[in-house]
């Protein structure tokens, strides 16, 4: 897998800078405000510092914004990347400073010269999930990155204050590798594999194959690997860092490892993108990594159904009956629809396992979501005001994109079903919500749920601010900031 980056923050030194190798990074806030390390640099570059920071273009630049001055500091150094940044920077700014380090450093060795800055770890973890390359695949020209080395005050502290962002970052990186991974590599066993060396970070790991989820009764989420070689599983997975007698926050992901769409295919255009289909599975995922990773003092339980969706002489068929895990009959109309029949059983189990305070479910669920949200915001559906404006909340707070579609009886309706309790989908309308309705319908109304419907915010076709194209990884700072504010002790 990609390896990810670990930035290193020692003690301030200025008489070091100048024999300092690769690029060197420096924070101003604006003109005149030079401080020791910056004042440095810019004799070393014969003033190019101060006259780029008393330039009409430095003052016009936002803040967390930056430039490179490619003037050789020594005979090793490159340049130099000027930041635009005050000494004591909104999270979110310090991040984005981080991540134009990253663009603009663009996989060399770097210094990055803090001094006294506040919010140095935000910067790292900007900068170390903008480096993020998922280059497992090339022979040639897979170079790893350089090292990245935080000059600071106070190492120990910055160090301290780093650690719960490293967790983040490699959870992060955990479902960027699993939902960038191609297909035939990430087949539901390599991916119940994969989760299952998370045992390593004192997670307890079951894997429910096939045998046992037809006893559970799980007709719904079987069907749609009928088709496959690939053998359906369930994967769950326990970090209890809480309280024993607490009962857990559960959360679920669709982990479709290829959606060909089944028996009603897809058609061939794009049809590669849907490697990404396992995304929701793949956040939960990078989650429990996340929360392992940093200890955290709360019980979650995250759950993902594992399915490859292939057409086959054994596949499922459009106008089939299956019985869910609930016991309620589903009329298969459409084998695309495949995603919400895997999250039907998964979620029954989850709440009659768990008895879950919470659940949330993730999925690349519809293709509608994109039409009604674009690339900018993930479908927050929900039946609990508090959890959905929770989570909004922490999303927010994490600037990860997200926006509460209606639910209703009137959507519920168009499921009804001529032969079975209901059918996998509605009409044309309203594609995401109907979706949402399905899944409502294996809730309990006592369990407060949110479903989020990741289809348009998974992967991208361009870069954006904090990774390059590809896996975005969107989520799993939201939703670990979700459960640090509201589900964990002290
Ligand atoms: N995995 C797709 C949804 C999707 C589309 C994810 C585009 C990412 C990008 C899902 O299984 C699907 O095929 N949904 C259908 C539902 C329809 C048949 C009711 C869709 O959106 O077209
Ligand atoms: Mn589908
Ligand atoms: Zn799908």
């Amino acid at each position: 897998m990609t390896s990810p980056l670990t930035p290193t923050f020692v003690a301030t030194d200025i008489d070091q800078i100048k024999d300092a190798t690769g690029i060197l990074a420096i924070f101003v806030p604006e003109a005149g405000t030079l401080d020791a390390t910056a004042r440095r640099v810019n004799r070393l570059t014969r003033g190019a510092v101060a006259r780029l920071v008393e330039s009409d273009s430095f003052e016009k630049m936002a803040e967390g914004k930056a430039s490179m001055l490619a003037y050789p500091v020594n005979v090793a150094a490159e340049g130099v990347i000027v930041v635009k940044l005050s000494r004591r920077p909104d999270m979110g700014v310090a991040r984005k400073a981080g991540a134009m380090i990253a663009k603009l450093a663009d996989g060399k060795e770097t210094h990055v010269l803090c001094g006294n800055l506040r919010r140095a770890e935000e910067v790292a973890l900007g900068l170390a999930l903008r480096v993020y390359d998922f280059n497992d695949h090339f022979t040639k020209d897979a170079t790893d990155p350089g090292a990245v080395t935080f000059m600071v005050n106070d190492p120990d502290a910055a160090t301290k204050a780093a650690e719960a962002n490293g967790a983040i970052a490699d959870g992060v990186f955990f479902t960027r590798d699993l939902v960038n991974e191609p297909a035939n590599i990430l087949t539901t066993t390599e991916f119940a594999n994969r989760l299952d060396e998370l045992s390593k970070l004192g997670l307890k790991v079951k894997i429910l194959e096939e045998d046992e989820l037809t006893k559970l009764g799980m007709g719904s989420l079987l069907c749609v690997g009928q088709g496959s070689d690939s053998p359906s599983k369930v994967v769950v997975m326990e970090w209890m860092g809480g309280d024993k007698a607490d009962q857990p926050f559960a959360l679920v992901g669709k982990g479709v490892v290829f959606d060909t769409g089944g028996i009603s295919l897809k058609p061939a255009g794009g049809m590669e993108d849907m490697t990404m289909d396992m995304g929701g599975a793949g956040v939960v995922a990078g989650v429990m990594k996340t929360l392992a990773t940093r200890k955290a003092k709360t019980n979650v339980v995250g759950l993902v159904g594992l399915v490859e969706n292939m057409p086959s002489g054994n596949a499922v068929r459009p106008g089939d009956v299956v019985t869910s895990m609930k016991g309620d009959t589903i009329e298969v109309i459409n084998t695309d629809a495949e995603g919400r029949l895997v999250l039907a059983d998964v979620l029954w189990y989850a709440q009659e396992t768990y008895n879950p305070i919470g659940m949330i479910n993730l999925a690349t669920l519809t293709g509608a979501i994109i039409i009604g949200l674009g690339h900018e915001n993930a479908g927050v559906f929900s039946n609990n005001d508090a959890l959905a404006n929770a989570f909004l909340k922490a999303a927010n707070a994490e600037e990860e994109g997200a926006w509460r579609m209606p639910m209703g009886k009137a959507y519920d309706d168009q499921l009804k079903s001529r032969v079975a309790d209901m059918k996998n989908v509605g009409g044309r309308p309203a594609g995401s919500i109907t979706a949402a309705q399905f899944l409502e319908r294996f809730v309990k109304p006592e369990t407060p749920w949110c479903h989020l419907d990741i289809a348009g915010v998974a992967s991208l076709k361009t870069e954006s601010d904090f990774a390059p194209k590809g896996a975005t990884g969107w989520g799993v700072r939201a939703l670990n900031r979700l459960i640090a504010d509201n589900f964990e002790g002290e």
